[in-house]
């Protein structure tokens, strides 16, 4: 099983994006997770696509753009010109999901949904074919730093249940509240995708945090 570790630049240093880029690509860390936030689907604001830009220009590990956007289809296609390879989308902001996922592919990205914590999983089973990854989100989205809500293992499990059979390729990923302390219990419940931005950045040492992360879930270490 390979387990992927993302890193959520909403935590890195804006003053210092350069350094923390090169730290990512240095490290063992596989994608770059983007958070773009428009303070209407969630109450904050992050940044755009001139970000998005300077990440793609120094980033040498693919951009998971994790979109917390109202009608996102309006900027799938900037953002896939922008340089993601993953797009997600969540499903409380999305109408006509299937039409959204389809424009995702067409973008040449792959496609992920992401669900609020109130979202259960089960309101995925007609597109669940249709996707590369879903993103469980492990907090409310908004902010990074937020403590980790305890019904995502339950819904790790349920979503397993769901791929059975149908698509047992697709990514589980989760972002929110992930660190050392649960990064192996979330491993062993199935997910294989892991955002974390806190856990990392406020480390003392961010690139060794991230090999710590992936030796947690490939059972390497125990802490
Ligand atoms: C939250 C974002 C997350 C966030 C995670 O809305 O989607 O990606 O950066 O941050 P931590 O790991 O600090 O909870
Ligand atoms: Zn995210």
């Amino acid at each position: 099983m390979k387990y992927i570790i993302a890193p959520s630049i909403l935590s890195a240093d804006f003053g210092n994006l350069q350094r923390d880029i090169e730290m990512i690509n240095q490290s063992e860390a596989d994608w770059f997770h983007v958070d773009v936030m428009d303070g209407v689907f969630v109450p904050n604001i992050s940044f755009g696509f001139p970000v998005l830009a300077a990440v793609k220009r120094s980033a040498t590990k693919p951009l998971d753009v994790h979109l917390m956007i109202v009608e996102p289809d309006k900027y799938i296609q900037e953002f896939a010109k922008g340089g993601a390879d993953r797009i997600t989308v969540h499903y409380e902001a999305c109408t006509h999901l299937h039409r959204t996922i389809q424009l995702i592919k067409a973008s040449g990205c792959k496609a992920g949904v992401a669900l609020n914590p109130h979202t259960p999983v089960n309101l995925l089973q007609d597109v669940i074919a249709d996707l590369d990854l879903v993103l469980i989100m492990s907090v409310n989205p908004g902010f990074g730093g937020q403590q980790f809500i305890h019904n995502t293992y339950k819904k790790i499990q349920d979503l397993k249940v769901l791929i059975r059979g149908v698509n047992e390729d697709l990514i589980i990923e989760v972002d929110g509240g992930v660190g050392l302390q649960n990064i192996a219990t979330l491993a062993s419940a199935g997910a294989n995708a892991f955002v974390a931005g806190n856990a990392i950045f406020a480390s003392g040492n961010p690139a060794e945090t991230i090999s710590k992360m992936k030796s947690l879930t490939t059972g390497r270490i125990n802490i």
